[in-house]
């Protein structure tokens, strides 16, 4: 997702700018922009699409005096990937750059626009340097106006602003989204909003806390904590090794990007949950006129969770729901008619298979949507609509929060069209709102949790194969959850529905055989035990994975307890992420570059 940088010093500040969005390259963007003031004024330069061509703008601007500088990358989230849209973002004499999301920039922006400021962006962090400009008019100083700006805004920000008013400083906002500063023996200051820019800059780190803000000069460091005292900075020494920096001291990048599940789901619903309403700002309720059904076509985990969806469209929006692996779909010579919905499903928009089914159901005049990690992506330009799941960049092939992220928009997706076909009551749909609100804490890793699966996975490196088994949309993660630890153990597994066992599979059960179990409280719950009951009394090894404790198993892991089976999908998701994870690390395989495999698969 977005990155930040920043610098005051006497150095080449372009160079360190630049330099330093580059180490947050690996994060994702689409568009990139620097602000820099020196003593004869501002200079900013903004681009879409890498780095380069930021470069390439700058490449006749020199900056050799001292300077505070500003950077940014940017990964859109309201308003497209444009220059105007690239942060940094200017006012009458200030520029802010910002990660986050500002949820009451409408209600700002009204206001200021009421008073005569004219935006030029589409974006929610504009707001932030026209109101910190109005403040400005009515404070004693910069920093005056700064605090009472930051007090006005909502959501999650990590911000940076600098102003003419005040040269030679930064100003600095945290909350709910990382920001550091980094200190050197020449008197420069470093901000990023992630360690690795400042690797090879900085001996000593202040990480900042949620509510603070404050600002920097040559000689002071001066922070105001959440509950206005002021706070000396913290310096702790930083670590020189840049991989691991990237990884967050996480050991692979699968691993961070499992427990970064919980914030990026909660981006993923940012601004889209209403008190009785799914909000989907890029929808136009016209994409759902005269459609009689949906068709879901995707390849690999995006497939999966394309499974899933057909639970949740079927149950909440009413409407026929089928699904199609994308390298089948392409050559069946399927019939499409136009009362279908063409949705596809895809963390890198890019896959070749899926992406010639788009193409296929728009030759055939399909209303097409598209669910996709990757602005711009060759689908996302291609589909007549688009939702991003705003997962952020996703590193470990196997993948994780791509996953999630996905599942999500599908749950919030069958309660818009639910609410457009008046398939389930205003009531429920409240309801269904209180239940997303709380995924992302059913997401966090607890140590305990993962301790536990550490400690289980040393009973699970042999064998001679796994069985997921789960009902309903348990199942579709039961396919996941095996198509995880093949992805990344080598070893031979498969999902099955439950309730399908007997009809061929457990003629495999044996000790040998390992059946890893979803039995959720809120999703046919007897019907799951008692196949598991099957099993266990033919002596397969069991580890169930429920709420409730099960003491047919040989391992028993246990989740907490929900009020709804989609809370209970989400904290089993994780489970199975890393038992498959742990299984893999004991195995000594590559975990994020398995052997064979590809993140992004642009071929047939
Ligand atoms: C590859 C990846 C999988 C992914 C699949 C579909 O096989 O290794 O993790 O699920 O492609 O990718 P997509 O980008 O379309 O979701």
């Amino acid at each position: 997702m977005c990155g930040i940088v920043g610098y005051l010093g006497k150095k080449n500040t372009k160079e360190i700018l630049l330099e330093g969005l580059k180490e947050l390259e690996y994060r994702g963007y689409d568009s990139a922009g620097i602000a820099i003031l020196q003593e004869n004024g501002f200079n900013s330069f903004k681009a879409v699409g890498k780095l380069v061509n930021l470069e390439e703008k700058t490449k006749d601007f020199i900056t050799d005096t001292f300077a505070a500088g500003i950077g940014h990358t940017r990964w859109a989230t309201h308003g497209k990937p444009t220059e105007l849209n690239a942060h940094p973002h200017l006012g009458q004499s200030s520029y802010v750059v910002h990660n986050g999301i500002i949820e009451n920039y409408a209600k700002l922006k009204k206001e200021l626009m009421r008073e005569g400021v004219v935006f030029l962006s589409q974006t929610d962090t504009e707001v932030i340097v026209h109101q910190f400009e109005k403040n400005l008019k009515s404070s004693s100083d910069a920093f005056e106006a700064f605090a009472k700006t930051v007090k006005e805004l909502e959501g999650a920000f990590a911000i940076l602003l600098v102003t003419k008013d005040e040269k030679n400083t930064i100003f600095f906002a945290k909350q709910g989204s990382p920001m550091l500063v980094g200190i050197n023996s020449e008197n420069e200051k470093y901000f990023a909003s992630s360690d690795t820019p400042l690797i090879g800059h900085c001996t000593e780190v202040n990480y900042f806390e949620d509510g603070e803000y404050g600002y920097v000069t040559s000689d002071e460091i001066v922070i105001v904590d959440k509950i206005g005292n002021n706070r000396q900075p913290v310096f702790s020494k930083l670590s020189q090794n840049k991989l691991s920096a990237q990884k967050d001291g996480y050991r692979f990048f699968m691993e961070k990007e499992i427990y970064e599940q919980s914030t990026v789901i909660a981006d993923t619903l940012m601004g889209r949950l209403g008190s009785e309403e799914v909000l989907f700002d890029e929808l136009d309720a016209e994409l759902f006129h005269g459609i009689n059904e949906i068709k879901l076509c995707a390849c690999g985990t995006s497939y999966h969770s394309a499974l899933s969806a057909t639970y949740l469209f079927e149950r909440y929006s009413k409407i026929k729901t089928s699904v199609e692996i994308a390298s089948e779909f392409r050559y069946r010579n399927p019939i499409m008619s136009k009362d279908t919905l063409f949705i596809v499903i895809s963390q890198s928009g890019e896959t070749a298979d899926t992406l010639e089914t788009l193409k296929m159901a728009k030759e055939a005049g399909l209303k097409t949507l598209v669910i996709c990690n990757v602005d711009n992506s060759s689908m996302v330009r291609l589909a007549d609509a688009s939702i991003l799941t705003r997962a952020g960049i996703e590193k470990g092939v196997a993948s994780t929060k791509a996953f999630a992220t996905q599942i999500a928009v599908f749950w919030m997706l069958s309660l818009y069209v639910a609410k457009l076909r008046n398939s389930l009551d205003a009531n429920e749909i409240a309801k269904q709102i209180t239940l997303l609100r709380e995924v992302p804490a059913s997401l966090k890793v607890t140590d305990s949790m993962h301790e536990k699966i550490k400690r289980l996975s040393k009973r699970y490196l042999h064998g001679h194969g796994f069985f997921f088994i789960g009902r309903d949309i348990f199942f579709p993660l039961a396919l996941e959850g095996a198509l995880k630890l093949k992805e990344i153990s080598y070893l031979h597994a498969e999902g099955y529905p439950s309730g399908e066992m007997k009809h061929g599979p457990i003629a495999l059960a044996d000790p040998e055989l390992f059946t890893i179990a979803l039995l959720p409280q809120h999703m046919l719950y007897e019907k799951s035990k008692s196949n598991v009951e099957e099993l266990s009394a033919r002596d397969s090894t069991i580890c169930a994975i429920s709420p409730i404790e099960f003491d047919k198993a040989d391992d028993f892991i246990q989740i907490s307890t929900y009020s709804d089976y989609m809370l209970e999908f989400f904290e089993m998701m994780i489970v199975l992420q890393l038992l498959s994870l742990e299984i893999s690390v004991r195995l000594g395989n590559d975990v994020d570059m398995p052997r064979n495999l590809a993140k992004s698969v642009t071929v047939e």
